[in-house]
Order: structure tokens, then C-alpha cells, then sequence
């Protein structure tokens, strides 16, 4: 691969930053400076930007908390985009939000460029589930949970799946779903004549918003994430 396209890749800057940074004798590979940005760059090869190593890696992983106010887009005339959320680094080409929260929706948001796992967690065959930390307005009886979970709602002209909901007190709930229907917690709180004040994803499958996290901080997913996700 030639070198500046591993630099833009591995999240240094653009193309054309990269460019800078290498006529400007900023790069070095392995024990020599290099001053050609189309330098071919072999799997053996160190690279290094002010004697700091950087790594390649075809894919990225990576946890946001989003925060309210911010789209799950990745380019957007009007809104700040999750992308935005990601300053001080240039992240890699080709990088995305795995499903959409809505603007006023906060919590976890896996950003990757790998397109067969988003596609995995995304897809209805695999039925994900997701929980949201639900506020509602009033309070839930017996029959609203259970019409909340027992799939027999039906919204666009399709039934939902079964779901789960754990009361955490009168106005808070922990609500699980295995789709990612278009406004589908706030709508299914409709359904009960109940609305949504504030809505958080708490997680996704085996990905779990990490607590440490403070709204609209982010961080590389760990090994053993990835991991349990590829298991999916
Ligand atoms: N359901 C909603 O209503 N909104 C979201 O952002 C996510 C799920």
C-alpha cells in the first residue's frame, strides 16, 4: 500500500495532510526518513510520524456515547454527526454509525468501517437485542408491559416481536427489543398511551455502554468486545 494512503487509513489526517507531513520529513519508515508519499509499504515495514509508531489496522471499533442534539449520520449540512463526536483524531475512511438513535436519544453508538459485522448486527435474521433506559410519563400498568412485550402490536403493517421490559421504578423502565424499527420505543410507548421523556441505549447485544464513558466520550472497543460481537 503506498505510504500515504496508510497514513490517511490508519487515522494520521487526510490525504493531503499526510502529504504535508511527509515532505516535511516528518515520517519515518523503519530507520529512514522518507520523503515519497507513493512509497510502497510492505507488511514488515515499521512506520513511524515524530518517532511515534503507527499501526495499520483494516478495522476499527469503536463506543460512543452519543450525546442529545447529535445525528446518527456521517455527514450532515445542519447537525453535529456522531462522526464529529471523534475530535483530535481523523478516523479511518469508510466509518459509520452501526444503527440510528434518534437526535434526542443518548447512549451507546458502535462506529466501525467493518461492513459484514454492522450488516450481522443490523440484520432482522439475527435479532439482536438492544436495551434502552426508557423515562416515561406515567406510570405502566400490568397490561401496558404486557402489551409492550407480548408481540401483538403491530406498527408498518408488521408485528413486533416479543420484547422484555424490567420496571425500575414508577416512571423508569429498562425496555429490551430485538428489531431496530424506526422510532420504535417512543412509538410502542404510544401504543400504551404512555410517552417517552428521555431515552438512553444501555446496549447491544454483548456490547454494553461502558460507565466510565461521560456523555459524548468515546473509546476503542477491547478485544474481548470485538470478539463476542464477531461470535454473533
Ligand atoms: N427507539 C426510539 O424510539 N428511538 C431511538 O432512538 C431508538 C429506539
Amino acid at each position: 500500500m503506498r505510504l500515504d494512503k496508510y497514513l490517511a487509513h490508519a487515522g494520521v489526517g487526510t490525504r493531503k495532510e499526510v502529504k504535508q507531513l511527509i515532505r516535511k520529513k516528518h515520517v519515518r519508515v523503519n530507520d529512514t526518513i522518507v520523503c515519497k508519499d507513493d512509497m510502497h509499504i510492505k507488511d514488515t515495514d515499521t512506520v513511524f510520524v515524530d518517532e511515534e509508531e503507527v499501526y495499520y489496522e483494516q478495522f476499527v471499533y469503536l463506543m460512543l456515547n452519543k450525546p442529545e442534539g447529535v445525528i446518527s449520520a456521517t455527514e450532515d449540512d445542519e447537525y453535529e454527526t456522531v462522526l464529529d463526536c471523534f475530535q483530535n483524531v481523523t478516523l479511518p475512511k469508510g466509518c459509520f454509525p452501526v444503527g440510528r438513535l434518534d437526535i434526542d436519544t443518548e447512549g451507546l453508538v458502535l462506529i466501525t468501517n467493518d461492513g459484514k459485522l454492522a450488516h450481522k448486527l443490523l440484520s432482522p435474521k439475527h435479532h439482536v437485542e438492544k436495551t434502552y433506559y426508557v423515562e416515561h410519563k406515567k406510570e405502566l400498568t400490568d397490561e401496558n408491559i404486557e402489551m409492550l412485550c407480548n408481540g401483538s402490536v403491530v406498527l408498518d403493517d408488521k408485528i413486533v416481536l416479543p420484547a422484555r421490559l424490567d420496571r425500575i421504578d414508577a416512571y423508569s423502565s429498562f425496555y429490551h427489543i430485538k428489531e431496530g424499527r424506526y422510532h420504535q420505543v417512543k412509538r410502542m410507548f404510544h401504543v400504551v398511551n404512555n410517552e417517552v421523556t428521555y431515552l438512553k441505549r444501555i446496549s447491544m447485544g454483548p456490547l454494553t455502554l461502558d460507565e466510565e464513558l461521560a456523555i459524548g466520550e468515546w473509546r476503542p472497543l477491547y478485544e474481548d468486545e470485538i470478539e463476542k460481537l464477531k461470535a454473533i
